[in-house]
């Protein structure tokens, strides 16, 4: 497994892999990876022929200075999994190398960036395009993949791609749960044993909602998840948005075509988020 840490190692690898034949597969990452991640770089491996990992912690994204110092980080432990999945290449780019001094490039998807999520994390969408297109401009891949539990970056990054006419193929993959239905995410490390028991409160609340289509509206459906959220005193529901499955316009009346439910919910200080795409 080859680690990349400037541009121009990146970029060789990457025309190395090309030079083979071989279709180049990209997982981007902020690291400290899980069993989530893990399944992201396998169907990325079931869609190329060498697949290359970026772990890049982008601080652009992140509004509180303290979020992205408590962010958790283990390069070593990251590298064992990488090399064990079979990954080809890693890019671990420093904050220099993604932003160079004197930069002053966004990219912002203006609609998608600035709803639901993204008026509870102002400028955090702007963060996620801003340097996944840089990434892809490095990398160059054919395909790359993003986890469907972070449903809005999907669609800001399928957007952006677009519009943009980005030559590569963005796959969603399904999210991997816990046990107990609770999405896997770096941030459940930082739940106390109290509140990792209660978070598995966000899955039931979708569990509960989802069973109740196809014969429901869009406002039962907001009376479900606060009832089941409220039912959980440790729990504070943050966001809970029903909306168009591809546009994220906010729905109305009887539900009729895909939906899809995002839901952020507060343990203290940790955010959580969950969601359901449901076709009627
Ligand atoms: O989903 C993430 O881990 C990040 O938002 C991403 C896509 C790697 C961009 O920093």
């Amino acid at each position: 497994m080859l680690i990349c840490r400037s541009v121009s190692e990146c970029r060789k690898a990457v025309a190395d892999m090309r030079h083979q034949g071989k279709r180049v597969g990209m997982v981007p990452t902020m690291g400290f990876l899980h069993h989530g991640h893990m399944s992201l770089i396998a169907l990325a491996q079931s869609h190329s022929d060498a697949v290359i990992v970026s772990i890049f912690v982008n601080p652009t994204q992140f509004g509180e200075a303290a979020d992205l110092e408590a962010y958790p980080r283990d390069e070593d432990r990251d590298l064992a999994m990488l090399r064990a999945a079979g990954v080809s290449v890693v890019f671990i780019p420093d904050t220099d190398t993604m932003y160079p001094s004197g930069d002053e490039t966004i990219v912002e998807t203006t609609r998608l960036a600035n709803m639901l999520h993204g008026q509870i994390r102002p400028g955090h969408f702007r963060g996620v395009s801003t340097v996944v297109a840089r990434l892809f401009n490095i990398v160059q891949p054919d395909i790359a993949v993003f986890g469907e539990k972070d449903y809005q970056q999907l669609q800001v990054i399928k957007r952006m791609v677009a519009d943009l006419h980005i030559p590569v193929h963005v796959i969603g993959a399904p999210t991997v749960r816990e046990h107990d239905g609770l999405a896997m995410s770096s941030r459940n490390v930082r739940l106390s044993s109290d509140d990792r028991a209660a978070a598995s409160i966000l899955s039931r609340s979708l569990n509960i909602a989802e069973a109740a289509f196809p014969d429901v509206t869009v406002g039962e459906i907001h009376q479900i998840i606060s009832k089941t959220i409220a039912s959980e005193p440790r729990a504070a529901l943050r966001g809970l948005d029903i909306v168009a499955a591809e546009t994220l316009e906010t729905l109305e009346g009887p539900v009729s075509g895909p939906t899809a439910i995002m839901i952020s919910v507060a343990f203290g200080d940790i955010l959580l988020i969950d969601q359901r795409v449901i076709a009627p």
